[in-house]
């Protein structure tokens, strides 16, 4: 049985979610930045799969332990996949908030019904001798044909799904972190932890 898990990533906003759905597991969940040092893994994979697999490893070498990491992206379908594994940097390095404004330009005139998309995240789970469990998260929606509402982050104000009638950015934080590929990828990476 695991003992502990580390989270693999920097990101606050991401150890809170992670936490959040793993809630119930009778193990120790610590985030990597609670050490002072830990590896700081570059994302050069050309897949989610790649780049998760990367950070989860790179961090099981560095403290020997079970460690657990993610890969999200946003596909859309118009754009035969893109921004995909580059949806952080879609509109260039350190261009966070126009990733948007690029998207809906490169869909411009696309009709409604064809603007279909969807986000993924990737959970690579690494043993401490770097045996890795690979799970995946998906939830499908529409590039809006305009920015809408103020929630979240990243492509919430353009993703728009059809169940819910409303972009993720309209939604609550607690719902989209509920039904988001994240949580989806997240509470199969629970069953994998559970069954270990
Ligand atoms: P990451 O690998 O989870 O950091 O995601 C890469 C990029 O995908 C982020 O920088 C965001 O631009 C986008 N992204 C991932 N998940 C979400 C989400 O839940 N909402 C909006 N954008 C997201």
């Amino acid at each position: 049985m695991i003992e502990e898990i580390i989270l693999a990533t920097s990101n606050n906003h991401k150890v809170e979610e992670m936490k959040k759905n793993l809630n119930g597991l009778e193990i120790k969940v610590t985030p990597m930045t609670s050490f002072c040092k830990y590896p700081q893994t570059e994302e050069d994979g050309k897949t989610l799969e790649k780049n998760a697999i990367k950070k989860a490893k790179d961090a099981a070498k560095f403290f020997n332990k079970w460690t657990l990491a993610d890969d999200s992206g946003l596909e859309v379908d118009w754009l035969n996949g893109e921004p995909g594994v580059y949806s952080a940097r879609y509109a260039g390095e350190n261009c966070l908030y126009d990733n948007n404004k690029k998207l809906l330009l490169a869909l411009k005139g696309v009709p409604f019904e064809k603007r279909t998309a969807k986000f993924r995240t990737v959970i690579a789970i690494s043993s401490p001798n770097r045996e890795i469990y690979l799970v995946e998260g998906k939830i499908y929606g529409i590039i809006a044909l305009q920015s809408l509402g103020n929630n979240g982050f990243g492509y919430d104000p353009v993703f728009y799904v059809p169940e819910y009638k409303k972009t993720f950015a309209e939604l609550s934080i607690d719902i989209k972190n509920s039904i988001s590929h994240r949580a989806v990828a997240l509470q199969k990476a629970k069953e994998i932890i559970k069954s270990l």
